[in-house]
């Protein structure tokens, strides 16, 4: 997989893809992550990449021309599968979409900055637009590796057990049981019995079971999910 990232703050990446799963996938080469810089696109010798809104208000608005140049130039070299805008008004993400996007070959994301981008480029070059939660970031960047980091460890080859991605939280739209190691005993705070028991079968029906109970404590809404799917 290919994902390029268009910013004004390429430096905010120096960081997230160097340590940790991301790394090892850009050392397996299953992922290339490429940042272009958006003033290398505009049009002036000032770099300049925004404007004044038409009608006033606060905030400059991100032109068209430098994100249109960029855009042009990456899809003039392959086909992208999606052009994503991180942006608060967006689709919250999940993990169904990340389980999406993993399988795609060729992925752009684009990040805003002051009061968002030109509608136009929304319209026309934009094929999802994602938000990562219902708060405002000062812009796209954070967004980005988050949704890269969702990604790209479930790219397969990527976790070095398979299984480990299909047991994670919201895999089977559930939260996580809880997890025990060593020492059995710490301070009096026993881990539960039944993890030691030996029967794998006893030890799976008490993990869903958990995962069941702390999903309806923490997370109802979800249930209510599955229930409606289960409906369909
Ligand atoms: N840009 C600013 N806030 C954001 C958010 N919550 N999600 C995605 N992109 C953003």
């Amino acid at each position: 997989m290919r994902i390029d990232i268009i910013t004004i703050f390429p430096e905010m990446f120096d960081g997230p893809f160097t340590a940790s799963i991301v790394k090892r996938a850009i050392n397996k080469q299953l992922v290339e992550i490429h940042i272009h810089n958006l003033r290398d696109y505009a049009l002036d010798k000032h770099k300049r990449i925004d404007d004044y809104a038409f009608s006033g208000g606060a905030g400059m608005v991100m032109m068209i021309e430098p994100i249109d140049r960029c855009i042009q130039v990456l899809k003039g070299e392959r086909a992208y599968d999606e052009v994503i805008y991180l942006s608060p008004d967006g689709q919250q993400l999940n993990q169904s979409i990340s389980n999406r996007l993993s399988l795609f070959n060729n992925i752009i994301m684009l990040c805003g900055h002051y009061k968002g981008i030109d509608e136009r480029i929304r319209e026309h070059l934009i094929t999802l637009e994602i938000s990562i939660g219902d708060y405002v970031l000062s812009g796209g960047e954070l967004a980005a590796a988050v949704l890269t980091d969702s990604i790209v460890r479930l790219i397969p080859g990527v976790l070095s057990d398979e299984t480990s991605a299909l047991s994670d939280s919201f895999q089977d739209g559930l939260v996580s049981p809880p997890v025990y190691t060593r020492p059995k005993n710490y301070k009096g705070w026993e881990v539960p019995d039944i993890l030691l028991c030996g029967d794998d079968q006893k030890i799976s029906a008490w993990k869903l079971q958990q995962a069941i109970e702390r999903t309806k404590q923490r997370r109802p809404e979800l249930l209510k999910d599955i229930e409606k799917k289960s409906k369909e």
